[in-house]
């Protein structure tokens, strides 16, 4: 169930090469969003953020249905998270961004889980109290991005833990380890916490409707790598009377090399909200593009901004008008951009938006009480 293939693999811990999205919605049985869909959402919203427009968000499971119960006076809750196995990257950052406009346009509540429990079981050479000091560094760029104070829950899985392990145990009770092990690869020597670890990323979707012992409908942002637990999960929700949580699936941005995720096992490709602005621009400077070997060529033939990780930040991250995108994207084409004025147009920008986001960051350290739930 995994995708796995010989030019690339998405799973919920390894995202590999030139991913196909077109071949993940069949593989994961998920659904494009339609523009029929898009233009539901549009009479709720006005205009649509960005990352629909350009499809960065591309596909869903039964927004359609959230969408029913909307119109039906039923307020959904929000739902995502963060395994934090190391500082934040801006890949984290692409689907938090979009939920923080969710949030604000439906004015919903949302649940931000922390899975400390998960990278540790995960990643051999982390400690507990590593991962925890990464949480609540983590927890900083959460914050950062502007969620509202008074509508926004996070939790760490081992502080959070006398509310959410009845929960897990009950989603627990009807996964069997033949379902986990064929949707993610398990094998034998995999630990059992790892094997366990689904049912705590289930429980939060049901946190709302446990508080007021009633359904409450949930929308997940994610990026699709995620979409594996939901997969296993959203078949055990309604068994223990809850709905189940519709999803919207989110692409990757890339790392600075070529083809794969941005991921933090390769630091000189991956841009962390804490970077230094020269540590910013030189890893910019450096990125693999998609231009040609010489200037000459350049102007000549143009270069392909589709495999160019730098046209690709611009698109997901710095460049939010379209106009000025399809501006980026012609100058590429016909040769009229040279990688290096590109490069350095966006580490300007780059540095820009991080020190931005450095200074609400050391403003969010007095205010990570007022977003923690605690037993
Ligand atoms: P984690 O920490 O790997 O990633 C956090 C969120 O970022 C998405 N993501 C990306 N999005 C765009 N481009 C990238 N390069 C990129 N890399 C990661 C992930 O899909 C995720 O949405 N187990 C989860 C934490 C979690 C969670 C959830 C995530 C717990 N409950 C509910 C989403 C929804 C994890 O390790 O995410």
């Amino acid at each position: 169930m995994i995708y796995l293939n010989q030019d690339f693999t998405v799973t919920p811990w390894e995202v590999k090469g030139e991913v196909d999205y077109n071949k993940l919605i069949i593989d994961f049985g998920i659904k494009p969003l339609s523009e029929d869909i898009l233009n539901r959402l549009r009479k709720h919203v006005g205009r649509l953020h960005y990352m629909l427009r350009r499809k960065i968000f591309f596909a869903h499971r039964d927004l359609d249905w959230l969408l029913d119960m909307y119109e039906r006076g039923e307020n959904f809750i929000l739902y995502t998270g963060r395994g934090p196995s190391g500082h934040t990257h801006l890949g984290h950052m692409i689907p938090w961004i979009f939920t923080k406009w969710i949030q604000e346009k439906f004015n919903a509540k949302l649940y931000f889980q922390i899975t400390d429990d998960e990278k540790f079981l995960f990643k051999h050479k982390l400690t507990l109290e590593t991962v925890k000091k990464y949480s609540y560094e983590n927890i900083l760029d959460i914050i950062a991005i502007g969620f509202d104070p008074d509508k926004t829950y996070i939790f760490l899985d081992t502080e959070y833990s006398k509310t959410l392990y009845p929960l897990a145990i009950r989603f627990a009770k009807h996964i069997t380890f033949s379902t986990a092990r064929a949707v993610f690869g398990f094998k034998e020597s995999n630990n059992i916490g790892q094997i366990f670890f689904t049912s705590m990323q289930a429980v939060p979707a049901i946190l709302e409707s446990v508080k007021q012992g009633k359904n409450v409908p949930c929308l997940i942002p994610l990026a699709v790598d995620q979409d594996p637990h939901f997969r296993v999960a959203r078949d055990i929700y309604p068994k223990l009377g809850f709905y189940k949580p519709a999803i919207i699936h989110g692409k990757f941005l890339p790392g600075l090399g070529r083809g794969g995720k941005m991921s933090s096992s390769i630091p000189e490709t991956c841009i962390f909200t804490i970077d230094k602005p020269k540590d910013v621009r030189r890893k910019i400077m450096n990125a693999f593009t998609g231009g040609r070997p010489t200037k000459e060529e350049q102007r000549k033939y143009g270069g392909n901004p589709l495999i160019c990780p730098v046209y690709q930040y611009f698109y997901f991250l710095i460049e939010k008008n379209d106009e000025k995108m399809r501006k980026i994207f012609d100058e590429c084409r016909n040769g009229e951009r040279l990688c290096g004025e590109c490069k350095r147009e966006l580490a300007e920008k780059m540095v820009k938006f991080l020190l931005d986001h450095q200074k609400k960051r050391e403003n969010a350290k007095d205010m990570i009480e007022r977003f923690m739930l605690r037993d």
